[in-house]
């Protein structure tokens, strides 16, 4: 089954001598459960993508489609609500808020939307990311990988369709690194996700099912990985 789709996508940015053509024409399917790494050098474009796929950014042109539902022809609000509901992210600096504990972070965008918590799921989630002794601990108070972990609830937290992550180990050793994408492709299999990677590191887009890559803004290749 399709989750997301593009057509033609395409972000120009600025205008005149500053104007940079940041993805072009990007068309892309990508089925559930997936697990696609997206690789290229830096500028070429892959954080565009990433935040358009997402409904983080609007394009100059072509759609996104997620779930059947083309997410630019939604009003703003709709759009963020969507979000909410059916994208996860997770990005290099986790982003997290400082007053609140690792467990209310996860939980934030279920609170904000006022749902329900399916306390069941949420605490097999945190058991599963190795959060169980560190729910009540401020964001300064983790390691960077326990942050991280924290970030990856949040992203988990509502189920969502898809789940889209920037670098997510840029900033942590190779150890941490490893373990946080471990995690990220154990939940995302567990509860039958689709993961979307940006990673410089060529280890973890080996272990994906499908690599990307990207120059210049265009798409130069598209393939599966050889198991
Ligand atoms: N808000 C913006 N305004 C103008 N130009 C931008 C903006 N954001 C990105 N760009 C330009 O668009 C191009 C693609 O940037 P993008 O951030 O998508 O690259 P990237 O592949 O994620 O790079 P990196 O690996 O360094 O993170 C770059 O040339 C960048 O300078
Ligand atoms: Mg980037």
């Amino acid at each position: 089954m399709e989750v997301l789709k593009t057509i033609n996508l395409t972000k120009t940015y600025g205008t005149g001598n500053a104007r940079v053509e940041a993805l072009k024409d990007a068309n892309i399917s990508i089925k559930q459960g997936e697990f696609v790494a997206v690789v290229g050098p830096s500028g070429s474009g892959k954080s565009t993508m990433l935040h358009l796929l997402g409904g983080l950014d609007r394009p100059t042109s072509g759609s996104v489609i997620i779930d059947g539902k083309d997410i630019y022809s939604l009003s703003e609000k709709e759009r963020s609500i969507f979000r909410r509901r059916k994208v996860g992210f997770v990005f290099q600096f986790y982003n997290l808020i400082p007053v609140l504990s690792a467990e209310e972070n996860i939980t934030l965008p279920l609170l904000l939307d006022n749902k329900e918590i399916d306390k069941a799921y949420i605490e097999d989630l945190i058991g599963l990311l190795g959060l169980k002794g560190r729910k009540e601990h401020l964001p300064n108070e983790l390691s960077g990988g326990q942050q991280q972990r924290v970030s990856i609830g949040r992203a988990l937290a509502y189920k969502p369709s898809i789940v889209f992550a920037d670098e997510p180990t840029g900033n942590l050793d190779s150890k941490n690194g490893r373990e946080v994408m471990e995690l990220m492709r154990l939940s995302v299999q567990k509860y039958h996700q689709t993961l979307v990677v940006i990673t410089h590191d060529l280890d973890i887009a080996s272990q994906a099912d499908r690599i990307i890559r990207i120059e210049d803004g265009m798409i130069v290749r598209d393939e599966a990985v050889r198991a």
